[in-house]
């Protein structure tokens, strides 16, 4: 193939269907000065796209983010046609039709029978396989995914996928093209969820089965989410966003395209919600209620009485964080038990790392009747996270609650769950990374790029990982899979030989 030089020459795009995504595309591919040549089997929505085009552009005129001369020239570049023979001298062409592979084989088809040899053929699916859509062409060696994400100007992500045929020229072309669209190419293998609905599942389906555990209620998780790991949102609240009829058949999809990887395993209540039609903010109801598409909150709930004489014992087992425990309750006053081991009256407290309250208590050789279990790795500054074991006392539970909030923080009360929730949703997205790292699917700079545009995490999982230290959440997951005997939990050979070599789960070794 003979290719522009995509990165500055004059360019023509061919966009088929003008829908959400399409014309999005097209907005974008004008405002930085590329012809867009707008198709849709629909003439209607081909005249609603460009109007609404030239409408953003008005704006961006308005706000000063173009000037009057731009705007002209930006509205010019915005062609449409009900015809597909008017898209011949393309030089790109990009496919957002509806999310069929038979449909977008034929029309790749009728496609390649108009264009030039040279011209690049670019799928947005987001869900099939770049490869079996490209087995239907002539020429697969020009067939690519790019795939943009909704609202297109405003996510810069733009993930770049190679067919097991696409020609490493086509990839060159497509990532410069991306760029000079102002956008962040990553470039992802042809697998499963591609990179950002594959890494996604990390911790959407690791809130799922907190919920079918009864261990929290959807807005514990997503507060322990926001307050003590960090994230702008939690996952309940992100699926509620993105609604379930994206999020279901996306999750069934990737855990059936994996072959029932048990990593990527959702729960039944998922699918049991969408057939409810209880699918999130756009409906009024999802894992929230909602009120004129506003989240409406349960009230936090009012703190018991501490005791007078209530005093804790801290467990030292796990050093760094029984002394933040103690600081904390020692500034607030509250009565300490140095002893040995817990005296007679006595509230014990334990700081497990993807433990139970259980296992870490029976461990420990300490009363379960009068201990608690507190996640101190995500309680250096905000929201406590506490639990007790079965045989834990309620009086117990609520005179520690008492004890944290005399101290100043807020506390969230859950069941007993290995990881409590924070640090086994944490690892989960953590380990879900280093698979994709692992597999190939995209690189590890790429990978956290991703998750910071593309999800909008605070930091990339893999430095979060590195931050919190790779042996840390290794050991988490080695204990949750101890507690669960479930194989989800395994930690991943990209996570294990980093920790254990001590090296940053970013590195990648020199083959
Ligand atoms: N909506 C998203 O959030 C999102 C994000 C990323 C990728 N995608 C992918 O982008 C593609 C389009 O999604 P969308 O949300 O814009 O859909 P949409 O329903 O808003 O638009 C699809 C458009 O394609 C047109 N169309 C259907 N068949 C056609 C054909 N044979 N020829 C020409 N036009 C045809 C329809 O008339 C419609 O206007 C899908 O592959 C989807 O998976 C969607």
């Amino acid at each position: 193939m003979t290719l522009k030089n995509f990165a500055e020459e004059k360019l023509t795009i061919g966009i088929i269907g003008a829908g959400i995504m399409g014309r999005g595309i097209a907005q974008l591919a004008a405002m930085a000065g590329i012809e867009a040549i707008i198709h849709d089997i629909d003439p209607k929505i081909v005249a609603d796209a460009a109007a609404f085009i030239r409408q953003m552009i008005d704006k961006a005129k308005e706000k000063g983010r173009l000037s009057d001369a731009d705007a002209v020239r930006c509205k010019s570049c915005i062609r449409t046609t009900s015809t597909l023979s008017d898209l011949s001298g393309a030089d790109m062409v990009i496919e957002a039709i509806v999310e069929k592979l038979e449909v977008k084989q034929a029309v790749f088809k009728e496609v390649e029978s108009l264009v030039s040899p040279d011209c690049i053929l670019a799928t947005n699916t987001s869900s099939l396989s770049v490869t079996a859509i490209a087995a239907a062409c002539a020429r697969p060696g020009r067939m690519i995914g790019c795939h943009f994400f909704n609202p297109v100007p405003l996510m810069k992500l733009v993930e770049i996928i190679g067919g097991m045929q696409t020609d490493p020229a086509v990839i060159e072309s497509v990532q410069a093209l991306v760029t000079r669209l102002g956008h962040t190419p990553v470039r992802v293998k042809d697998a499963p969820g591609f990179l950002v609905n594959h890494l996604g599942r990390g911790m959407n389906t690791e809130g799922l089965r907190v919920l079918a555990e009864g261990v929290a209620a959807p807005h514990q998780v997503d507060e322990i989410m926001r307050e003590c790991a960090g994230f702008r949102m939690g996952p309940f609240e992100l699926m509620d966003l993105t609604a379930l009829d994206v999020t279901c058949p996306v999750s069934e999809q990737v855990y059936a395209q994996y072959y029932q990887e048990p990593r990527l395993r959702p729960t039944p209540e998922l699918r049991l919600r969408l057939s409810a039609g209880i699918l999130g903010r756009k409906t009024g109801a999802g894992f929230y209620p909602y009120v004129k598409g506003e989240k409406i909150l349960p009230e936090e709930p009012g703190v018991p009485p501490l005791p007078a004489d209530a005093r804790f014992w801290i467990s030292p087992t796990v050093a760094g964080l029984a002394e933040q425990i103690r600081g904390l309750l020692q500034a607030a006053n509250i009565g300490i038990d140095e002893g040995e081991t817990p005296g007679v009256d006595s509230i014990a407290i334990v700081t497990p790392l993807g433990q139970d309250a259980t296992t870490a208590i029976l461990e420990e050789h300490i009363d379960p009747e009068r201990t608690v279990a507190v996640d101190a790795l995500f309680g250096g500054k905000g929201r406590i996270t506490l639990m007790g074991s079965p045989a834990t006392r309620r009086d117990v539970i609520d005179a520690a609650w008492a004890a944290f909030a005399a101290a100043g923080r807020k506390v969230t009360v859950i069941r007993d769950s290995a990881g409590l929730v924070a640090q086994r949703m944490v690892a989960n997205i953590v380990n879900t990374a280093c698979d994709i790292a692992q597999e190939g699917v995209a690189g590890p700079a790429e990978i956290d790029t991703a998750a910071r545009l593309g999800l909008g995490y605070p930091e990339g999982p893999l430095a979060m990982g590195d931050r919190i230290g790779a042996g840390v959440i290794l050991e988490i997951l080695e204990n949750m899979q101890m507690v669960y005997g479930d194989p989800r939990y395994r930690p991943c050979p990209w996570l294990r030989r980093r920790a254990m070599l001590g090296l940053s789960l970013l590195h990648e070794e020199q083959v």
